[in-house]
């Protein structure tokens, strides 16, 4: 039997997982089979007591919709730019909050990085791993990561909730962590449309005793969306989706046409 070394630890005894035929396994034999679609369910039973497992099939749906469109391409890009300008070809990355891999996929297709993605959706991961087979992918939690001590060299968190203690335990001491976040006029119009008082975001900025913001990159743009669905899909993929009441939603429902302030952070973080 062929073994493969994984990207993940055993979430019972924190040993090395490795590969084989349709499971992961470690030493003391803990087994964890992987999915039809290509995961593998790292998540403890005591961790999945939050009452909402991450993003939702309708969320998941909604926002790979919005994205194959191409509104969110330029952030893409500009996540790229930053990992190679800031790693080289051998790097270990670990997208946390990936989704259905939109930014996991850009990034792996840039050179041989070691890549693999957690979330907590199981739905989402189902699109993640169908479409890429070169990365690895696990259902685990931010706050309790499948990664051993010191064992990353690069965090990915792109509007996924952020564990920075966590994070500072798995990357290496010249590890790095690239956020991408929603600035003051994110969907600015959106949230126009739908509230009578609508709120600026307000990006919070971290320099602690575990991370050093290094660098910011301000991306802002307008998208013009010319149909229903596409207005629909990038409100049902915003936590503002289950937040609204019938009342305001109901205004989205005839708008046929809306453009869109969308403003973004990149930032890089080092560790401390
Ligand atoms: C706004 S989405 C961003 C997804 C992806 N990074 C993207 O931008 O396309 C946030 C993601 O974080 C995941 N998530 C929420 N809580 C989480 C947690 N505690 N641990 C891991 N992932 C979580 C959700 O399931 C969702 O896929
Ligand atoms: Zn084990």
């Amino acid at each position: 039997m062929v073994y493969n070394m994984s990207c993940f630890i055993c979430p019972v005894c924190k040993e090395q997982l490795n590969i084989a035929d349709r499971s992961y396994a470690c030493t003391n034999s803990h087994t964890f089979d992987i999915s039809k679609d290509g995961y593998v369910n790292l998540l403890m039973s005591q961790q999945s007591s939050a009452k909402r497992h991450g993003d939702d099939k309708l969320m998941v749906r909604a926002r790979r919709d919005f994205l194959e469109k191409g509104f969110y391409e330029p952030l893409q890009k500009a996540l790229c730019d930053v990992v190679s300008d800031n790693l080289t070809s051998e790097s270990v990355i670990a997208d946390v909050g990936c989704g259905e891999g939109y930014y996991t996929g850009a990034v792996a297709s840039l050179s041989e990085y070691r890549i693999s993605g957690i979330d907590i959706s199981k739905d989402a991961l189902r699109y993640a791993s169908k479409a890429l087979k070169e990365c690895e992918f696990a259902v685990a939690s931010a706050f309790s990561l499948p990664y051993a001590d010191s064992s990353v060299d690069c965090i990915l968190n792109v509007f996924a909730p952020s564990a920075y203690s966590d994070f500072s335990r798995i990357l290496k001491d010249d590890g790095i962590l690239i956020k991408a976040v929603p600035f003051e006029d994110h969907l600015w119009e959106l949230k126009c449309a739908l509230y009578d008082i609508p709120y600026k975001n307000k990006p919070e900025k971290r320099d602690d005793e575990l991370f050093r913001l290094t660098s910011t990159k301000e991306l802002k743009y307008k998208i013009k969306l010319t149909c229903n669905d596409d207005i629909m899909n990038l409100f049902k993929m915003t936590p503002y989706y289950y937040k609204t009441g019938r009342k305001e939603t109901q205004k989205l429902i005839s708008l046929n046409e809306l453009e869109i302030t969308v403003h973004f952070g990149v930032e890089l973080y080092e560790k401390r």
